[in-house]
């Protein structure tokens, strides 16, 4: 068949066809130890398992829920917001519970973008940014993030991308903005946000801020919306994939303005409907976790970076020790070509995947990323298998 237009230009995602070329590795015999995607392999809290048993056997949780998701979910997100990042937000107005932040790119390009809209987008940045954008009918402009400048965009550079305002009180551009940011680990700091937030108001942008990683080797969790005035320019996304470990449950979030909640959910109120009840009472479960969940989290992140610096020295990579979130991201030596080559390199040559920093941007060409969502045993292994790996070991081992 014919498919439409829109999908022009948008593949498969990555990761869709690589972890099939890996299965087909796998086939073979070849047992890829595999250090590419984000999917924390920790299981949940107990208690939270067990409210979404107990929610499961009752004979009245299985119908059809409200468009805004239960109101037991929304309260649970509010308070999360407040004691965590010291954000209050109506939890009847404010709050919008998504199937995943992935699918709330999607439902906010839909819903703010008409064809030619300027998008202003990180290169690096998280693929499914630029292609929503595209399936919409944005304008993509990437902006650049470079290590010298922190991973920070560059305000000079970013004014010159805004287009002129042409309708009044309507946004000039949309700005997405990630931090900490994937894939280089960057940490926001209070006066970023705040230079940010300014820029917005100046600049009249929509900033969409998408925060999964902010729990994640991080003490200092920061929403944007902290910043006085924010919701006036900003929406922020954010997950329950990471820090409770519920990738699979595709439990993530939207706050903002109450006009905000209400435009996106036009159109996604047209898409689908409120998540299985079950799912939604175990996700207002994990969000009342106490700190020692995440410090027992982070305790464990931190063993397995300590094993990936090993194994990037042992790749000669040059990387940062003060990254946030589930990668490691590291610069490869000139010798290597770029991060294709070594991420192709290692791959058949010592059976163990790393991504390619390319994926990101071109602006990531000459990186890898490194999951940390994999035992400790594993990653010990894969450097292992990547010492005895003579291609790698006689070009890259000092
Ligand atoms: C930067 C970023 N945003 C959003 C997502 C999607 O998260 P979710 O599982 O909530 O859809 C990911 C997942 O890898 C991510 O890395």
């Amino acid at each position: 068949m014919q498919t439409s237009n829109r999908l022009e230009g948008i593949g498969e995602y990555y990761f869709s066809t690589k972890l099939r070329e890996i299965d087909d590795l796998n086939k073979q015999g070849k047992n890829i130890i595999s250090l590419g995607i984000g999917s924390p392999d920790l299981p949940p809290h107990h208690s939270v398992i067990e409210t979404l048993s107990l929610e499961a056997e009752k004979a009245n949780s299985h119908g059809y829920q409200s468009y805004k998701g239960s109101p037991v979910l929304r309260k649970a997100i509010a308070g999360w917001y407040q004691k965590w990042y010291n954000v209050s937000l109506n939890p009847d107005t404010e709050i919008l519970p998504l199937i995943g932040s992935k699918e709330g790119i999607m439902h906010i390009c839909m819903t703010y973008i008409n064809d030619g809209d300027t998008v202003l987008l990180p290169n690096p940045g998280y693929p499914t940014y630029r292609s929503a954008a595209r399936l919409a009918g944005g304008k993509l402009v990437d902006y650049h993030l470079e290590a010298g400048k922190n991973w920070f965009p560059d305000f000079e550079e970013l004014s010159g991308l805004v287009p002129p305002s042409t309708v009044t009180g309507r946004q000039r551009a949309i700005l997405f903005v990630n931090y900490p940011h994937m894939p280089t680990g960057q940490l926001p700091t209070k006066s970023f946000f705040d230079q940010l937030i300014s820029f917005a108001r100046e600049y009249e942008l929509l900033v969409i801020h998408d925060n999964p990683y902010s729990f994640i080797l991080n003490e200092n969790p920061m929403s944007l919306l902290s910043v006085p005035g924010a919701r006036d320019h900003v929406i922020e996304l954010n997950s329950m994939s990471k820090s409770q470990n519920m990738a699979g449950w595709r439990v993530g979030m939207m706050v903002g303005a109450k006009e905000r909640i209400n435009e996106v959910l036009r159109f996604k109120s047209n898409m689908d409907s409120g998540m299985f009840l079950p799912v939604q009472l175990a996700a207002a479960k994990a969000l009342e976790l106490p700190l020692e969940w995440y410090r027992e989290l982070n305790e464990v992140y931190k063993k397995r970076r300590t094993r990936v610096f090993e194994l990037l020295d042992l790749l000669r990579c040059e990387y940062s020790r003060d990254q946030a979130g589930l990668f490691v991201w590291a610069k490869v030596p000139a010798s290597e070509g770029n991060g294709y080559a070594l991420s192709d390199q290692v791959l058949y040559g010592a059976n163990v995947f790393i991504t390619p920093g390319g994926i990101f941007g071109d602006a990531g060409d000459s990186y890898v990323r490194i999951s940390l969502c994999c035992p400790e045993e594993k990653i010990t292994e894969s450097i292992e298998r990547i010492k005895q790996f003579s291609g790698i070991k006689k070009p890259l081992h000092v």
